[in-house]
């Protein structure tokens, strides 16, 4: 394995083609919370010029303040250097101008909250200052490429490109095809997936896709165990680690990945797919109560807030 170990995808070894023939040059990540922090970190870090945007100054500093964290760290454990460091934050800037973030870009990748309407409308403003040829990407974990393709007048070019958290480290990378993505537009989203260290598989849109539909299969009937007393939430997580070799519990991830996204998601694959996704009500209840996992400090585990 690479010295830098699973931190390594942060700064690609196996990109095939080099940047400077990549069809994809400049970037704009919209949203700068979870995922779009993380996925304008390995888009800069792959030498890109790369535009974080989210709605308020604040919350696109937020975003950068994100960076600069898992890059320290980075640092720190040595998985990183210091010049790959500044490398990263050279090619990362931040903007609340949604026109200068996607002027230009030769992909756009949205990361806003996981609401249809919202999303399509995200696209729709946009269709006056992306390049006609660029590829328009969403990171949803569930919903239909092909309804918020609806949005933009070429659907052609536009694809479901599903990160996985934290981005800088998990392998994965989803695309999904909508009905009417080019093979063009599924080719240069694999090529790109490559040259940022990812690994790319390729899915039909369709409810949940390959990975959230098992993923939160796990984790609502997870969450059932806890709410009729079956086991501790960490006795549930040991055995799908220790039994199953997972190399995190359902529990633990439903806190990484946030109760209200899962429950977001939940939601929509219950009226998508079937009874089985119905959302259990100690997660609605959890929520409710502000218990969003790691980023509110508390979810099925505490997390001391530093
Ligand atoms: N959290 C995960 O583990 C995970 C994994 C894969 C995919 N996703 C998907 O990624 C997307 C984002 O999830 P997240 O966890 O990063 O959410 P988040 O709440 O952490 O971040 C969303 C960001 O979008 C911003 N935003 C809201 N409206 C906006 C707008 N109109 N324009 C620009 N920015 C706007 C918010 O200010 C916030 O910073 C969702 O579709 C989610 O389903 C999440």
């Amino acid at each position: 394995m690479d010295r830098r170990g699973r931190w390594a995808t942060i700064w690609p070894t196996n990109n095939k083609t080099p940047l400077s023939q990549s069809t994809i040059q400049k970037i704009a990540v919209l949203g700068a919370g979870t995922m779009g922090s993380g996925i304008a970190q390995v888009c800069a870090a792959s030498g890109r010029e790369t535009y974080l945007y989210d709605v308020t100054p604040d919350l696109a500093q937020r975003g950068l303040d994100n960076i600069n964290k898992t890059l320290d760290k980075a640092v720190e454990l040595k998985k990183a250097t210091a010049e790959e460091r500044a490398f990263t934050l050279k090619n990362a800037k931040i903007t609340a101008d949604l026109d200068l973030a996607v002027r230009g870009a030769d992909l756009v990748i949205e990361a806003i909250p996981e609401k249809l309407d919202l999303k399509k409308s995200v696209f729709r403003r946009i269709a006056g200052s992306a390049a006609a040829d660029a590829i328009l990407a969403t990171n949803t974990s569930s919903l239909s490429i092909t309804q918020i393709a609806d949005a933009v007048s070429n659907p052609a070019r536009f694809i479901g490109m599903h990160f996985f958290n934290p981005v800088p480290r998990m392998q994965l990378l989803e695309i999904v095809r909508g009905e009417l993505t080019s093979d063009d537009t599924i080719e240069k989203s694999r090529a790109f997936a490559e040259s940022i260290g990812k690994t790319p598989i390729l899915v039909k849109d369709s409810p949940g896709f390959a990975s959230s539909r098992l993923g939160i299969m796990l984790g609502v009937e997870a969450i059932r165990m806890v709410e009729a007393d079956v086991a501790t939430a960490a006795d549930i997580d040991t055995a799908m680690k220790l039994g199953y070799g997972h190399p995190m519990g359902p529990l633990e991830l439903t806190d990484l990945v946030g109760l209200d996204v899962r429950l977001a998601i939940a939601e929509y694959l219950h009226r998508a797919v079937g009874e089985q996704f119905r959302p259990p009500e100690l997660l609605k209840q959890m929520v409710a109560e502000g218990k969003l996992g790691r980023k509110s400090g508390k979810g099925f585990y505490n997390y001391p807030q530093k």
